[in-house]
């Protein structure tokens, strides 16, 4: 039985892994910040053969996540995945005429996650094993005009998840930083839709088989890798001039 703390469980992406993993029998602590979503989430996993306790909390309060984690902790008695899926995508006209709204993403897509994975971590090495999958964005590989400041949360996020799978290799704990492209949710609902976007329930089916078979960095799906590489090449000179 696998023990699975989820943060940000009522994020549509991860709602198709969490169904998978209730399958499976596993034992849940799922958060949530919206009650009403939080419970029927909740509910339908418990149906489909979870072992689930639920606890809503707005993870912009970092001073509640040491009691928040430690209560995880001892209702799971032990963290064998943990999954971070929260995150807000505040557009970046908005964000250039408001600094509070941006500052806000940053609270919520960077300064969360480093409260929350500290704590995560340090309970990890102490009990010896544990995973964490953690879900960035394609949108962290490189800045473009229209979500420079949601990317640089993503970015940031990025490389704190590179230092610390290089910090926890040595105590066995796995660290997945999961890179989606266009996913059909709620956080791009407003978004014009293209042939790249992908359903919630395929990212979803993805984002399970990425933490089951442990690789490093996934994108979701795959293609995005390549896109992401030839983006990556394209020489400032010309970047620079290009309306992305
Ligand atoms: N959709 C995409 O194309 C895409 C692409 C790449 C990466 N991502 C990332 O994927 C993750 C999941 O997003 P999604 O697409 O599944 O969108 P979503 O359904 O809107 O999920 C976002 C989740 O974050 C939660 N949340 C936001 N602020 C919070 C806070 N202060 N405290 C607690 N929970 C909070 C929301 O809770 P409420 O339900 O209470 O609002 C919601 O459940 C995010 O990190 C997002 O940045 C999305």
């Amino acid at each position: 039985m696998k023990r699975i703390l989820v943060i940000g469980g009522t994020s549509a992406m991860i709602r198709e892994s969490l169904r998978m993993f209730a399958k499976e029998g596993s034992k849940i602590y799922i958060t949530g910040r919206t009650e009403n979503k939080l419970t029927s989430i909740a509910d339908e996993l418990k149906v489909l053969g979870a072992d689930v306790k639920e606890e809503c909390i707005d993870l912009d309060l970092s001073d509640e996540h040491l009691n928040f984690i430690k209560r995880a902790a001892e209702y799971l008695e032990k963290i064998d995945i943990a999954i971070l899926a929260h995150g807000i995508n505040i557009p970046q006209a908005e964000a250039d005429s408001n600094i509070e709204s941006g500052r806000k993403m940053i609270q919520t897509n960077f300064v969360s996650y480093v409260s929350l994975l500290t704590l995560i971590a340090n309970q990890m090495i102490e009990q010896g094993s544990g995973k964490i999958a953690a879900i960035v964005s394609v949108a962290g590989d490189r800045g473009r005009q229209s979500n420079f400041l949601y990317g640089a949360t993503k970015a940031a996020l990025d490389t704190y998840l590179s230092g610390l799978r290089n910090k926890l290799h040595k105590y066995g704990i796995k660290v997945i930083s999961i890179k989606p492209g266009y996913v059909d949710t709620p956080m791009t609902a407003s978004f014009p839709h293209n042939p790249l976007f992908t359903s919630a329930k395929e990212a979803g089916e993805l984002i399970f088989k990425a933490i089951s078979v442990e690789k490093d960095i996934v994108y979701i799906p795959w293609f995005w890798r390549w896109i992401l590489t030839i983006i990556k090449i394209i020489p400032e000179q010309i970047f620079k001039r290009m309306r992305l």
